[in-house]
Formats: structure tokens, C-alpha cells, sequence
């Protein structure tokens, strides 16, 4: 297992260019499974959910081939079994995107039921109740999904009681391909979503309201796409480089950033006193440190709220800000796992439920640390990049998830950064 060795307080210097968004590549990958013919897709970030899920896809019957040096994927849809193992899918909750797909395409589907994790419990009922009011059986057997239709898939209103993200994601595939009009009312208007809702609105049905709570989708023939689908740069790691930028106290140029997906996230870096400009059109972000920042209150919410993806991050670099900051996480019940590990190396942070206090500044001292999920990992890094001294972080498999090579980008930009095997 591997894991980084980190020495902090190296000023970095230079630009860094973001990859592609692993949570728009995942449901893109997953949509090949509703296409009768090959799909080809470029700017593929090289991450283990997207070696997970093109597995998970060859398992099922199609074949794929992915060039990491291009970024170029493509895969040849020939479904035979229509199952989504426990094997594939306990590594990557994402899996549940196979679920949607399958039944609208197949009328059958045998997804295993993503476990808790690091985070929280994260059901799927969600996604099973809008199924079966769609048409769909539904029952849950020995750690599966197991889904048919008995006739073809109906349009229905659907109304979710929290905002989800993969689940509009799976009410997107199925409402193209029932009968009549789907409404989905509560919907997630992630930038995610809206560029699913766009690939299928390109490929020949009828989508509106996406990016809002209410979108309404007229089930009709998809078309498969003849050119290469571009995944969008990746907003949380867009985000992450800011925070890197400002736990080092280095000007950092970040190319094709997500910028404009970011607004909360710049709001609060700004608030802090971080200086964040924007270039080429708005494609590029120039992070200028500043010899003071300042406490601020944030809390997490569904797009286009703050998210709590950059959670972990924005908390770590709380630690270098004047007075008492607050952070609240809604979405999920137990995304403090950071914390323990950020007070190993010196941080004032304690945690009341949903809320964390971070006294600062602090200065921060290297200690050995562990990862606990994928943007834990992440605020472990900016933290790491922030104190004096060596840590050294194990379990590093989480950030390999989603992040592309995050420590060859380090180190690209002079930071003292080694990938070590435990
Ligand atoms: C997606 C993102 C993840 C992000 C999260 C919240 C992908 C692949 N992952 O995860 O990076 O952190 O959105 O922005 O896009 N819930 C239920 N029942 C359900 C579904 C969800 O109770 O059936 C709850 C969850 O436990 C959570 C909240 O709703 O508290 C939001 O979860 P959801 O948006 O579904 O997260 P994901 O789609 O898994």
C-alpha cells in the first residue's frame, strides 16, 4: 500500500493543469451501457474509480481501451451479464450508476447495494423508490439490487425527499427511456448532472430544467454519439489548488479551471483575505497568497451551495486564519474524519455534531497520518504542505481514487513530495 511522504513549508512556483472531472466521467461511462454502438470519450482523468468502473463495465460484457497518455476512451457496449458485482462496487459507491442504465435499457439489472462508508451510511432508497414509481420491481436480496419491468418503464413524478446527485443521475437514464414525460421535482442541479442532462438532450432527448430543482425529461430514441464526449475540467480539484496555493503561501497558476462551477468556494477563500484572480477568460485562476487571513463561517450544501467536497480542504486551511472559524456539514453525517488525523499535527479543531470550531492561526508540525476517505485525503495533503517538518500519509489509495497524480503535479511545482510503499 502506498503512501506520501511529505516535507512542508516548501514554497511552490509555476501553473498546474486541472484534469477532467471524475464525477461527470463516471456517469458519462456508465450512459455507454444505454448506446448500441461504440463510445469514445476524451480528457479521461487517470483515476482508480475510472479503472474501477471501466472494470466493472469489461465484467459486464464491453470492451473497452483507455490510452492514458491521450485521455482518450472508448467503449464498445455489448452487455451479456447485468450484473454489477460487490466487488467492483464496494471499492466505488459511483457503481450505483449501473443501476439506472440497466433498467432502462435492459429491463432487468443486479446491482450489489453499496455498503456504508468513511462518511456516512449513504442509502440508495432514494433511487429504489423512484424505480418501482416508474414500473420497475424492485427488491433487495443477499446484499443485491434486484430490479426488472415488468412492462416498459412509465414517466412519473418523482419527488425526492433530499437533494441526491447520482440518483437525478439514475432518473436521467431511466426517464429517457420511458414511456411519456418523467419529472423529477427536488432534483440536484450539480454541474454534473446538467452535463448528463446535456450529453442525452445531445443525443436526441428531450430535457428541461436541468441546473434547476425541476427537470422534465420526454422519453424517446437515443442516438448514439459519433464524436468524442469532452469531460469537463474537475471542480473540487480546482478547489483543492487553491487550498494548496494558500497552505504553502505560493502564487500558483491553476489552467482550465473549473472556476465558474466555484463561486461559493472562491467567496470563502476570498473572505479569508486569499487573492484569487481569474485570466485567460476566466480559464485560469492565479492564487496570490497574502500575509493575513481571516476567520470565516461556511457550511456545506447542495450545488450551488458550498460543497462538501471541499470540506476537509477549506477546514485544514482554517488553521491559518486569525480567530475562531466555523464550518457546518449538512449532507453527510459523519465527514469529520479529517479531524482526528489534522490534530495529530497540532490543530485546534473540536466538533460539536455537524459543526467544527478551528481556533487559528496554528502552527502546524509534521506527524505521521492515515487516510480515511478520498477529500480527507486531500485536507491531509494541505495540511502536510502547511507544517513544518515530515508527515507521512498511509492509505494514499484514497486519494488515487480522484485525484490525477496529485504528487507528480507537487512535484512538478517544487514541493517535497515522495510516493512511498509501506
Ligand atoms: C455525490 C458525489 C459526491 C458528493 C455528493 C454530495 C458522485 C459520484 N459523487 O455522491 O462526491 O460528495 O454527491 O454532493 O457524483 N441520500 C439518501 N438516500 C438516497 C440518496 C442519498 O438518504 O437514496 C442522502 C445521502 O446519505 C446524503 C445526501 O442524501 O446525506 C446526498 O447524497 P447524494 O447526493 O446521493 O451523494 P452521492 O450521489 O452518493
Amino acid at each position: 500500500m502506498d503512501a506520501l511522504q511529505i516535507i512542508g513549508q516548501k514554497p511552490l512556483s509555476g501553473s498546474v493543469s486541472i484534469s477532467g472531472s471524475k464525477n461527470t466521467a463516471l456517469p458519462f461511462l456508465f450512459s455507454t451501457l444505454l448506446f448500441d454502438k461504440p463510445v469514445s470519450f476524451s480528457n479521461i482523468p487517470r483515476l482508480w474509480d475510472i479503472e474501477t468502473t471501466l472494470k466493472l463495465l469489461q465484467d459486464m460484457g464491453c470492451a473497452y481501451e483507455w490510452n492514458k497518455e491521450t485521455g482518450k476512451v472508448q467503449i464498445v457496449p455489448q452487455v451479456k451479464n447485468k450484473t454489477a458485482s460487490y466487488d467492483w462496487v464496494k471499492r466505488m459507491r459511483a457503481g450505483i450508476l449501473a443501476l439506472g442504465p440497466l433498467v432502462a435499457k435492459f429491463g432487468e439489472a443486479k446491482v450489489s447495494l453499496p455498503g456504508g462508508c468513511a462518511i456516512g451510511a449513504r442509502p440508495v432508497n432514494f433511487h429504489l423508490e423512484a424505480l418501482r414509481k416508474m414500473g420497475a420491481q424492485v427488491e433487495v436480496d443477499q446484499g443485491y439490487i434486484l430490479a426488472s419491468v415488468p412492462s416498459r418503464l412509465k414517466g412519473a413524478t418523482l419527488v425526492f425527499p433530499e437533494v441526491s446527485v447520482t440518483g437525478t443521475e439514475n432518473l436521467l437514464y431511466v426517464g429517457a427511456f420511458a414511456e411519456g414525460e418523467t419529472v423529477i421535482e427536488n432534483a440536484a442541479k450539480e454541474p454534473e448532472v446538467v452535463a448528463l442532462a446535456n450529453l442525452l438532450q445531445e443525443c436526441g432527448i428531450q430535457i428541461e430544467g436541468a441546473g434547476t430543482s425541476q427537470i422534465k425529461i420526454k422519453g424517446g430514441n437515443l442516438k448514439t454519439p459519433t464524436e468524442a464526449i469532452r469531460i469537463p475540467s474537475d471542480r473540487i480539484e480546482t478547489g483543492t489548488w487553491i487550498s494548496i496555493a494558500m497552505a504553502t503561501q505560493s502564487e500558483i497558476l491553476i489552467e482550465n479551471a473549473a472556476g465558474a462551477e466555484l463561486a461559493k468556494v472562491l467567496k470563502a477563500y476570498r473572505a479569508m483575505g486569499l487573492k484569487i484572480e481569474e485570466e485567460n477568460l476566466g480559464s485560469s485562476l492565479r492564487v496570490v497568497p497574502q500575509d493575513r487571513y481571516e476567520a470565516i463561517s461556511v457550511e456545506t450544501e447542495p450545488y450551488p451551495g458550498f460543497p462538501t467536497d471541499m470540506q476537509a480542504q477549506v477546514l485544514a486551511n482554517m488553521c491559518q486564519a486569525q480567530g475562531t472559524s466555523h464550518m457546518r456539514e449538512n449532507i453527510f453525517e459523519n465527514r469529520y474524519m479529517h479531524v482526528a488525523e489534522l490534530r495529530r499535527l497540532g490543530a485546534k479543531i473540536s466538533t460539536d455534531g455537524n459543526l467544527a470550531r478551528v481556533e487559528g492561526p496554528t502552527p502546524l508540525k509534521g506527524a505521521p497520518m492515515m487516510a480515511t476517505d478520498l477529500r480527507a485525503s486531500a485536507s491531509l495533503v494541505v495540511a502536510a504542505l502547511m507544517a513544518q517538518g515530515t508527515s507521512v500519509i498511509s492509505r494514499i489509495y484514497h486519494l488515487d481514487r480522484g485525484y490525477d497524480h496529485l504528487d507528480q503535479k507537487l512535484q512538478k511545482l517544487g514541493a517535497c513530495v515522495t510516493r512511498i510503499a509501506q
